[in-house]
């Protein structure tokens, strides 16, 4: 069974592994590549890195790469296009692993964090290897265009991470401030990766703004439905519990509607409740508050004008097999279940 396979029939999601199946043979050579990448010597860095690269996920970022490269209609050099997807894929590793030591997680994509397995020491150290492993490959590539897209990524990510948490347990967080956490910390990369795409495939510069701007307003509308997921979600598909954000202290959208909506009463149990330690029992009774001053609605609103603002940015690209799946994406990303 090849690598590839493997990701496709672990992948959480049926829906995304077939969506993206019109770059399957990238996404092979991509995992073939990452498992080049983490051979270290060092074999807790091998086992930690394959414990969390094999453990499903989307490799929506890697895809992206690629489909955006093939969306310019243009010729790919796959030798380029390649290591490229997998920088990316190796960065949100990296993100990911540091992300779950930041937030206490146990538990991702069904199976223990490496945090949980291995301790934060090693998990952190791990995470920077795989940061520098993504950067090295854009080195080997040297287009300082693409150089420039990508660390600007881990800028934004390790902006909006910080700027999260200390936004945490933060009941007056503005909506202002929720969308440039998520800005920084999701869609600056999804666009990053949209962007990097087309600038391999040496795409003239109204191609790559409209990929970016793609990119940019999926990017927003994923971690909106992902923040969406995380109340109403289904935990056994999601592989994580539902509220974990809230328990977190991470306020996101859905809540942050219903505190701006709610009657001085409802406002007040809901700041009750949402205080340190939040306790499971109330994590329901949050959903029913939202619930009754249309927050999830909004939010899937919102997220639902994201995406179609992605759609309107394809209209200037050439018809294509591949664009069509790129408008596809942007349904899939709000109707996505994991
Ligand atoms: C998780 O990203 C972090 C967010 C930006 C919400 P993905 O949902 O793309 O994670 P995997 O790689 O598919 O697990
Ligand atoms: C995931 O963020 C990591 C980044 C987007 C950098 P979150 O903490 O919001 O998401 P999950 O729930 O852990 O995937
Ligand atoms: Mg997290
Ligand atoms: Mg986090």
């Amino acid at each position: 069974m090849s690598t590839t396979t493997t990701f496709v029939t672990r992948s959480a999601d049926p829906h995304i592994a077939k969506l993206l199946e019109v770059v399957l043979p990238d996404l092979q050579a991509v995992e073939e590549r990452i498992q080049q990448e983490i051979s270290s010597p060092v074999r807790t860095i091998w086992s930690l890195g394959g414990h969390v690269l094999s453990s499903g996920g989307k490799r929506l970022r890697p895809a992206l790469v690629c489909l955006s490269a093939y969306a310019t209609g243009l010729p790919v050099d796959r030798n380029r296009l390649i290591p490229l997807a997998a920088a990316a894929e190796l960065m949100h590793t990296a993100t990911l692993i540091h992300d779950d030591v930041v937030d206490n997680t146990t538990t991702r994509r069904g199976r223990p964090t490496a945090s949980a397995l291995f301790g934060n020491g090693v998990t952190v150290l791990t995470g920077d290897y795989l940061l520098a492993k993504a950067m090295n490959l854009l080195a080997e590539d040297g287009d300082i265009a693409i150089i420039r897209t990508i660390s600007q990524i881990a800028i934004e990510i390790s902006e909006g991470e910080v700027l999260q948490m200390i936004h945490t347990s933060d009941a007056s967080i503005s909506e202002q401030t929720y969308f440039d956490i998520i800005r920084k910390k999701t869609a600056v990369f999804i666009q990053g990766c949209c962007r990097a795409g087309a600038l391999v495939a040496g795409a003239p510069e109204p191609v790559v703004d409209a990929l970016s701007r793609y990119g940019y307003h999926i990017g927003m509308a994923f971690q909106i439905a992902d923040d969406l997921l995380d109340y109403i979600g289904n935990p056994a598909r999601m592989g994580k519990p539902v509220g974990n954000d809230l328990r977190e202290g991470k306020f996101t959208l859905p809540l942050i509607i219903a505190l701006r909506e709610s009657t001085p009463t409802d406002r007040e149990r809901l700041l009750q409740m949402i205080e340190a330690p939040v306790k499971d029992g109330e994590i329901q009774q949050v959903v029913e508050i939202i619930r009754r001053y249309d927050g999830f609605a909004q939010t899937q609103a919102i997220a639902a004008h994201h995406a179609r603002q992605a759609m309107e940015a394809l209209g200037s690209l050439p018809p294509s097999t591949i664009r069509e799946s790129l408008t596809a994406l942007c349904d899939y990303i709000v109707e996505r279940e994991v």
